[in-house]
């Protein structure tokens, strides 16, 4: 796989937006970091799969140079990803954190990844057809006591007023909409994509996991915010509006357009409120 994952999703192409997400949600994910590697033992081998542009490799490889080190596998299936991951994690690993690169698809049956004490899955699981086999596969990489650890769901990001000056209100909950809608179309189309009728937490426990729970981290950037997050509101208006534009209206479209047009008098990139409020949902499961 060359960087199109099976939902045909180009990711090497959403590297700017990965590269933006991950500095904005930072805050927010190093307690995270923290909390799973609280969960397992000392000098941990962790495998961050579908890492991406490195945002939480850089959180795990931080806390583990802080409690000793430990090894950081970077698992992905797009290159220019990867090479972005190693980058940023070349940067705060310190000589205590062996780093270990792997380009590798998820769903290859000849997997080969180095067994884990923690495996963390961030944002990966549903762009796999069978995301229960998944689930199976990533489990199967956790040493006993183990801990699986994915972050899927939670609550979707608000970034916009109600009202903008341009168009009808509301416009971010039909984008909300539109965007359910690409993501019915984007499951349906991966190849023997398969229904899984359950939530998460039930979808590790069928994946032989025990002790499962859940948790919230908040993304909270309130206006009148910085520049990088005027400019990743841009970007996410800019990309729900071409991926899921043809579940918008022509008036919705056309005010997207407009917000996310530098030329226009409306365009979000010079507001002072615009924000970014949501929350990832973890969840976790031991393998005992
Ligand atoms: C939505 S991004 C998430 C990146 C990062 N984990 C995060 O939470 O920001 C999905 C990542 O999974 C990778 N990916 C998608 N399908 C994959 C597969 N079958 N095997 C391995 N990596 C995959 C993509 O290359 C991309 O880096």
């Amino acid at each position: 796989m060359s960087g199109h994952s099976h939902g045909d999703i180009d990711w090497a192409d959403r590297l700017t937006q990965l590269r933006m997400a991950d500095a904005l949600d930072a805050e927010a994910l190093a307690p995270v970091a923290r909390r799973l590697l609280g969960l397992v033992g000392e000098r941990p081998a962790v495998v961050d799969v579908g890492c991406g542009a490195g945002g939480m490799s850089v959180l795990l490889a931080r806390e583990l140079a802080r409690r000793g080190g430990g090894t950081l596998v970077l698992f992905d299936a797009t290159p220019k990803l990867l090479v972005e991951a190693e980058r940023a994690v070349a940067e705060v690993a310190g000589e205590s954190v062996e780093v270990v690169s792997l380009l590798g698809d998820l769903t290859d049956p000849a997997l080969a990844v180095p067994a884990a004490d923690l495996v963390w899955a961030s944002g990966v699981v549903h762009h796999v057809g069978d995301q229960q086999a998944a689930l199976r596969t990533l489990a199967g990489l956790l040493r006993p006591g183990g801990v699986l650890a994915i972050s899927e769901g939670g609550l979707e990001m608000r970034c916009l007023p109600w009202e903008l000056g341009v168009g009808r209100p509301g416009l971010e909950q039909r984008l909300h909409a539109a965007r359910a809608s690409w993501f019915e179309a984007m499951r349906a189309g991966i190849p023997g994509s398969v229904a899984m009728p359950y939530g998460w937490p039930r979808a590790l426990r069928e994946a032989g996991l025990q002790d499962v729970e859940s948790f919230g981290a908040l993304i909270d950037h309130p206006m009148p915010g910085s520049d990088l997050l005027r400019e990743y509101v841009v970007q996410r208006v800019g990309w729900f509006a071409e991926s899921a534009g043809e579940w918008l209206d022509a008036d919705d479209r056309a005010a997207t357009a407009t917000l996310t047009d530098p030329q226009s008098p409306h365009f979000l990139g010079r507001r002072d409120d615009v924000y970014l409020f949501g929350a990832k949902a973890i969840h976790c499961g031991r393998l005992r």
